[in-house]
C-alpha cells in the first residue's frame, strides 16, 4: 500500500482507533502491574543483598534469549517484567549491593528512587519554564541551594546535567566563550594560536573526550604534573602556562580537580585559584564526587578555596546517591554560559536566560532530574547527608586501620572515603589479588594506578555498608593475598 492510499484508509475508519493497550493499558490494570512490579523489585533486592556482587549469568544462554525477541508478536507484560528483573539480577555488577566497594557509583536514596517514578509517571519537558513551571522552580531552588551551600554567591547560575562529564564539557565551552567573544561564530579559529587547557594527570580523563567535541582536540589538554601524593603540582602548573605562552598557544582554562577519581584527592584549590588569576584564565573545580564533603559541617573545610571557582562540578549521581544520570553545573559568569548556549527558535514557548533551560545549557529535551536531590535533600536535610558522607569517612578509617595491623599499606590520604591500598610484603601483585577477590564474588574492588603505583581501591561511599561488610571486604583480601 502506497503512504497516500494508507492515509487515505486510517482517515476513513468508521470511529477513532483505540489506544494500543499493551502501550497504554487502562488505570486498575496499571495499578496491578505497578504492584506486581514493587513486590518483584524489593524480592529482587532480598535476593541481591545476599548473593553474589559479581554478574553471574551464562553470557551465551543469555543471548540465545535475548535473540528469540523478534518482536513480531506480543508477549504478556507479566511474563516480561519477571524475565528483565531475573536477567539483572545475574546480569549486572550489584553496585546497589552494600559489598560493592567500588566506583562511587551509588545505592540510590529511597526518595531519588520516588523521584525516578514521579518523573516517569508526569513526563514532564523541563526545555523551558513555559512547559514546566513548577519542575523548572524546583531544579533552580536545589541548585541554588547547593551553590550557597558550596559558598559560591547568589548570582550563580546553574542547571542538573546528566553527569560530571557534561557538566565539565559546559565548564569549558564557557571558558572558551569568555577567552574569545569570536569563539561562538568562529570556533577555534579565532584564537591568535590554540587554545589549550590544564589539569592534573590524576584528573578524570573524559577531558580528552570533551576537548575532542568542543573542536579544540585532544591535544589541547595538558597534563600537569602531580606533587608525589596525587594533587596538582602548582610549580609544574606555572611552568606549562609559561611554557605554552612561549610557544604561541592560549591557555584558557585550569581545572582543578577536588576528588580525583583514583585517590579521592583534593588538588590545593586556592592556590590554582590563583595562578588562574594570574594568568587571565577560567578556573574551574570538578568536585564531581568530592563535592559533597559540602554536606558536612566538619568535613566541608578540606574544600577551602572551592568558592574562588568561575564554575564548578559536582555529581548527585555519585556521593549525593541519587539514581544514575545526574549532575551538576555551576557558574559565576551566567553572561558566559547563556552567550555560549542561547538560541532563539519561534516553535518554542520561550527562550529567557535564567529562565528556560534549554537556552543556558547542552540538552535541550530534558528530564525532571533535579526532583533526584531535591527530595532527598528535603527529606534528610544538610544533616542527613552529612551523617551520610561522615559515616563513610568513618568507615574508610576503620579499614584503614584493620589493613594497617594486617601489614598492608594504605597509599593515598585522602580526605574522601577511598582507599588505595598496596599488598603486604611477598603477597601477590595488586591486579592478581583484585582478579582473585571478584572471582569470590564476595565483594566488589578495582584495580588502580595511583602515582604511578599499582594498588587495590576501595570506595567506601555505600550508604548501607557496615563494620561486618569492612570486615568481609578484610577477609577477602587476606583471603586473595597469595595464590
Ligand atoms: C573526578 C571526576 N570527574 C568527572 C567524572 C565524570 O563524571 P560522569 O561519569 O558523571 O560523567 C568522574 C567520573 O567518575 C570523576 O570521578
Amino acid at each position: 500500500m502506497t503512504a497516500r492510499a494508507h492515509r487515505t484508509a486510517v482517515t476513513r475508519s468508521a470511529s477513532p482507533p483505540r489506544p494500543v493497550p499493551a502501550l497504554f493499558p487502562d488505570r486498575g490494570e496499571r495499578e496491578a502491574w505497578d504492584n506486581l512490579l514493587t513486590r518483584q523489585l524489593i524480592a529482587a533486592d532480598e535476593r541481591v543483598t545476599d548473593g553474589a556482587v559479581m554478574p553471574t549469568l551464562d553470557l551465551a544462554v543469555f543471548r540465545r534469549e535475548l535473540a528469540e525477541f523478534d518482536f513480531s508478536g506480543q508477549l504478556p507484560l507479566a511474563d516480561l517484567l519477571g524475565w528483565v528483573i531475573a536477567q539483572l539480577e545475574q546480569g549486572v555488577v550489584h553496585i546497589t549491593h552494600p559489598r560493592y566497594f567500588g566506583l562511587f557509583n551509588p545505592a540510590p536514596t529511597f526518595p531519588a528512587q520516588c523521584a525516578d517514578r514521579i518523573a516517569a509517571a508526569f513526563n514532564p519537558q523541563l526545555a523551558t519554564s513555559t512547559t514546566s513551571p513548577a519542575a523548572v522552580e524546583i531544579e533552580a531552588h536545589t541548585i541554588r541551594a547547593v551553590a550557597r551551600r558550596a559558598g559560591l554567591p547568589p548570582e550563580t547560575a546553574g542547571h542538573f546535567t546528566s553527569g560530571g562529564a557534561e557538566a565539565n564539557y559546559t565548564a569549558l565551552i564557557c571558558a572558551l566563550t569568555r577567552g574569545n567573544p569570536e569563539f561562538g561564530a568562529k570556533g577555534a579559529r579565532a584564537f591568535e594560536g590554540p587554545p589549550v587547557f590544564y589539569v592534573s594527570r590524576e584528573s578524570h580523563l573524559a577531558w580528552f573526550k570533551i576537548a575532542h567535541q568542543a573542536g579544540i582536540g585532544r591535544g589541547a589538554v595538558r597534563l600537569v604534573a602531580t606533587d608525589g601524593i596525587g594533587r596538582m603540582d602548582p610549580g609544574a602548573l606555572r611552568a606549562a602556562l609559561a611554557a605554552d605562552r612561549g610557544e604561541g598557544s592560549i591557555p584558557v582554562m585550569i581545572a582543578a580537580t577536588a576528588g580525583t577519581t583514583n585517590a579521592g584527592m583534593i588538588d590545593p584549590l586556592a592556590g590554582c585559584a590563583e595562578i588562574a588569576r594570574a594568568a587571565g584564565v577560567w578556573f574551574h573545580i570538578d568536585a564531581a564526587w568530592g563535592g559533597a564533603l559540602i554536606a558536612s559541617d566538619t568535613q566541608r573545610a578540606e574544600l577551602a578555596g572551592i568558592e574562588a571557582a568561575d564554575s564548578l562540578t559536582i555529581d548527585a549521581h555519585k556521593w549525593f546517591a541519587t539514581t544514575m544520570g545526574c549532575g551538576m553545573f555551576f557558574t559565576k559568569d551566567a553572561a558566559a554560559l547563556s552567550s555560549a548556549f542561547q538560541v532563539s527558535t519561534g516553535y518554542m514557548p520561550s527562550n529567557v536566560a535564567g529562565v528556560d533551560p534549554y537556552v543556558t545549557s547542552v540538552q535541550w529535551s530534558r528530564r525532571f532530574l533535579g526532583l533526584r536531590l531535591f527530595l532527598s535533600l528535603a527529606a534528610a536535610g544538610w544533616e542527613g547527608y552529612g551523617r551520610h558522607v561522615e559515616r563513610a569517612i568513618e568507615l574508610a578509617a576503620l579499614l584503614r586501620e584493620r589493613l594497617v595491623a594486617r601489614g598492608w599499606t594504605i597509599a593515598n590520604h585522602s580526605a574522601l572515603a577511598v582507599l588505595c591500598i598496596e599488598p603486604p610484603e611477598g603477597a601477590d601483585d595488586a591486579r592478581a589479588i583484585v582478579g582473585r577477590v571478584l572471582a569470590s564474588g564476595r565483594v566488589w574492588i578495582s584495580a588502580a594506578n595511583f602515582e604511578g603505583r599499582q594498588v587495590i581501591r576501595a570506595c567506601l561511599t555505600h550508604g548501607e555498608t557496615t563494620q561486618d561488610h569492612l570486615m568481609e571486604l578484610v577477609d577477602a583480601l587476606e583471603t586473595a593475598r597469595s595464590g
